[in-house]
């Protein structure tokens, strides 16, 4: 294993938790890169159940590095919460670092992520509330306040003062909202300081050399490819680049150090929060999807869109990152399933057209062209090799393989990290 880049394919949720946990045995260090705690990976292994927002999901492993890099925005708050409780199931968290450059989500950021949602109305993107979007766009503006200024009081205070001065004129003269107070945020900032500052470093130094020793690094990817703020359904995204092109400049690596492009894919699709999902099923098979796959969201709890497998959708995302590999999970849930599609192509105005288009409006008048497959009706889960997996099930695999020019490397088929079919190695 060199560098190997795991990265969500298509709307986030895809399971990237998992296949990070099981990766993660053999890396020295696992890194997030972009995101922030709007990401849940939901975690199943010999320790218990965990979900994992902001820690990366090497963590379990004692000897390995974790990193949240530069590209991720960091709530201190829920970082800390998500220690103690990895600490109070006998999960140890001293091997976790956060880089210095990171950007810090401050209390400002979620009151303003709360207000603009209400704000749009009927056009809500469905954000999840953590602040993300207000945070990235601070980050970008040159107003955000960053891991280090945690390490040096007298710096942050002056950042904090000038920026929160213009965050209340925002907060009181145009949401008619209440101000934050400086000092209270201050105090507990420096408090988040205190017990944070042996973790914080630069973590790209770390990372280099980790390089220079040809020890292998897992970069761990946060929500998917179609939330990317440039290629997913603008407005309807997130706003960070979740793409494998930003896991280099997430952690301070090189482009050139990156070796394999994992793709996580669902068997099937889900989507959380609003814009279009041309193969969105809303009837009975939908539902039936979402309660055997138990799709709610692990960071709001809310219920997923579920459909079928948009490969459309899916070669886009392929190209746009350049995927090496690809790991298709849940495939389990397709199990008792008669038959089972795949969109090929959409139906746009009387036309048939194989590309994902960037305008929304356009997106949503899109109608699915499915191909059906027969379903293997039998249960997967106990499968550990390839070739014991039904027929039908196998050529669905082939298909997808086809249709997104790709490997499948790995097939998840349960929760548990020993459910999984390695059917060509990774990295
Ligand atoms: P934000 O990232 O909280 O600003 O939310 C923007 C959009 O991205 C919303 O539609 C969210 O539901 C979606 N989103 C953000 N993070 C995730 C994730 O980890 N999984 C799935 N969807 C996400």
């Amino acid at each position: 294993m060199s560098v190997v880049a795991v990265i969500g394919a298509q709307w986030g949720d895809e399971g990237k938790g998992k296949i990070v946990d099981l990766l993660a045995q053999r890396a020295k260090a696992v890194v997030r890169f972009s995101g922030g705690d709007n990401a849940g990976h939901t975690i199943v292994n010999p320790q218990g159940e965990f979900r994992l927002h902001l820690v990366p999901s090497g963590i379990f492993y004692p000897e390995t590095v974790c990193i949240i890099g530069n590209g991720v925005v960091v709530n201190p708050a829920v970082l800390l919460a998500e220690t103690d409780d990895l600490n109070k199931h006998n999960v140890d968290t001293n091997h976790l670092f956060i880089s210095d450059r990171a950007n810090l989500i401050m209390p400002y950021h979620i009151v303003l992520d709360g207000l603009e949602e209400k704000r749009r109305g009927k056009g809500a993107l469905g954000t999840t509330g953590k602040g993300i979007g207000p945070a990235f766009a601070d980050k970008t503006a040159r107003l955000g306040i960053r891991a280090c200024d945690l390490l040096n009081r007298e710096q942050f205070r002056s950042r904090l003062s000038t920026i929160l001065e213009l965050k209340n004129a925002i907060l009181t003269k145009i949401y008619d909202a209440p101000p934050l107070s400086e000092e209270e945020i201050f105090l507990q900032y420096c408090a988040y300081g205190e017990k944070l500052a042996p973790f914080i470093t630069d973590t790209s130094t770390m990372l280099r050399q980790m390089l220079s020793r040809k020890q292998p690094v897992l970069l761990e990817g946060a929500q998917g490819a179609l939330l990317d703020p440039d290629w997913g359904t603008y407005p309807y995204v997130t706003s960070s680049s979740p793409l494998a092109a930003n896991a280099a400049l997430g952690c301070g690596i090189s482009l050139k150090d990156i070796d394999h492009i994992v793709g996580v894919f669902k068997a099937y699709t889900t989507r959380v929060g609003g814009g279009p999902m041309p193969t969105e099923l809303k009837d009975k098979t939908g539902d039936f999807i979402r309660e055997r796959a138990h799709e709610y969201g692990a960071t709001t709890g809310r219920p997923r869109r579920c459909g079928w497998f948009d490969a459309v959708a899916g070669k886009f995302s392929a190209q746009l990152n350049g995927f090496t590999d690809i790991a298709l999970t849940r495939l389990d849930v397709l199990d008792v399933l008669d038959t089972i599609k795949i969109c090929t192509a959409y139906q746009l105005d009387g036309q048939i057209i194989k590309h994902f288009p960037s305008d929304v409006s356009i997106l949503e008048k899109c109608q699915p062209v499915y191909e059906e497959l027969t379903g293997w009706k039998s249960a997967t889960n106990d499968i550990r090799h390839l070739k014991q997996l039904p027929t039908q099930a196998r050529r669905y695999i082939s298909r997808l393989e086809e249709l997104l020019s790709c490997p499948i490397s790995l097939i998840s088929v349960g929760a548990e990290r020993e459910r999984a079919i390695m059917a060509r190695q990774i990295g």
